[in-house]
C-alpha cells in the first residue's frame, strides 16, 4: 500500500506538540492505519499529533473510523486547570484537519473508556501510548516543573480550586493496565502499536517484553527506534 499524501500531512502534523513522535513513527502509524482499516483505537492523544496522522490515513482510505480516548487533563475525581488547554488544542486540530466524521473523542481515562466499549466490537489497529509507568496508584503529585510548564491552576472539585500542590484522591495508572484493558479487545490478526519503548520508560519496555516478546500470542512485526509493532494471532 503506498504513502497515499503521507509526506504532505507530516509537513502539517509535525508541527502539532507532541512528547515524542518523529517522522519515522509517524510513517509507520500512517501505513499501518491504511493496511489495517476498520476500527482503530488510540490511547493517548495530547494535542493530537498522532490522531491527525492515523486519522487522515483513515480518511484518505475513504473506510473506517478513529476513536481516540484520554482524560485531556481531567485527573480522577476533579477537573485539572491549565492555562493550556488540552482538550480545545485537540478538538481545534481535528477540526482544523476537518476529520470530525472520521475520528471520535472519548474524554474519560482508559480503563473506564474500555469498560464502556462494545462488548462485540473487536479492534482492527490498537495504538496505546497513554501512561508511561508499568504501575502506579495512589495520589497523583504533579512535579513543580510541569506545573510551570502547563501553566496548571489547581483542580476544581465540588466548585472549589485547589492547590495543585496538594495530594489527590487515589486512582491507578498504568502501562500494564492499558494493555490488559484493550489488548483483548484486537481481533485476531490486528495489529498493536506500543509507544515509547525507551529506556527512560522501563514500564513500557517491561510491557512490551513480558506481554508481546515473550508470548505466543503475537508475532512481533517490528521493535526497533522506541516503538514496537506486533500482529496478534
Ligand atoms: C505521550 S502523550 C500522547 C502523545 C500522542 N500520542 C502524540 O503522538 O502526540 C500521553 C497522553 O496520555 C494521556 N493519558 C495518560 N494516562 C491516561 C489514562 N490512564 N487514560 C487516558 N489518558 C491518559 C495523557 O493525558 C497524555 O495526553
Amino acid at each position: 500500500m503506498p504513502d497515499i499524501k503521507f509526506n504532505d500531512i507530516w509537513n502539517r502534523a509535525q508541527h502539532i506538540s507532541s512528547p515524542f513522535m518523529p517522522e519515522e513513527h509517524a510513517r509507520l502509524l500512517y501505513n499501518l492505519a491504511l493496511e489495517n482499516s476498520g476500527t482503530i483505537v488510540e490511547i493517548g492523544s495530547w494535542h493530537g499529533r498522532s490522531s491527525v496522522i492515523l486519522g487522515s490515513a483513515v480518511k484518505n482510505l475513504g473506510k473506517g473510523h478513529l476513536y481516540c480516548f484520554d482524560h485531556w487533563n481531567l485527573i480522577e475525581g476533579a477537573e485539572c486547570i491549565m492555562k493550556q488547554d488540552i482538550w480545545k488544542i485537540w478538538n481545534d486540530h481535528i477540526a482544523e484537519w476537518n476529520l470530525q466524521a472520521v475520528v471520535t473523542p472519548g474524554r474519560a481515562y482508559s480503563q473506564k473508556a474500555a469498560e464502556k466499549w462494545p462488548a462485540n466490537k473487536t479492534i482492527d489497529l490498537l495504538f496505546i501510548d497513554g501512561w508511561h509507568e508499568y504501575w502506579e496508584s495512589g495520589p497523583l503529585i504533579i512535579p513543580p516543573e510541569d506545573i510551570q510548564e502547563y501553566g496548571i491552576e489547581g483542580w476544581l472539585r465540588d466548585g472549589k480550586l485547589i492547590s495543585p500542590h496538594k495530594h489527590q484522591p487515589s486512582f491507578d495508572r498504568a502501562a500494564k493496565v492499558d494493555f490488559d484493558v484493550w489488548a483483548p479487545k484486537l481481533k485476531a490478526g490486528g495489529t498493536l502499536i506500543l509507544h515509547d519503548l525507551h529506556a527512560d520508560f522501563p514500564g513500557v519496555l517491561k510491557v512490551w517484553k513480558e506481554n508481546v516478546e515473550s508470548s505466543s500470542e503475537w508475532e512481533i512485526k517490528h521493535s526497533e527506534n522506541n516503538i514496537g509493532v506486533a500482529q496478534k494471532i
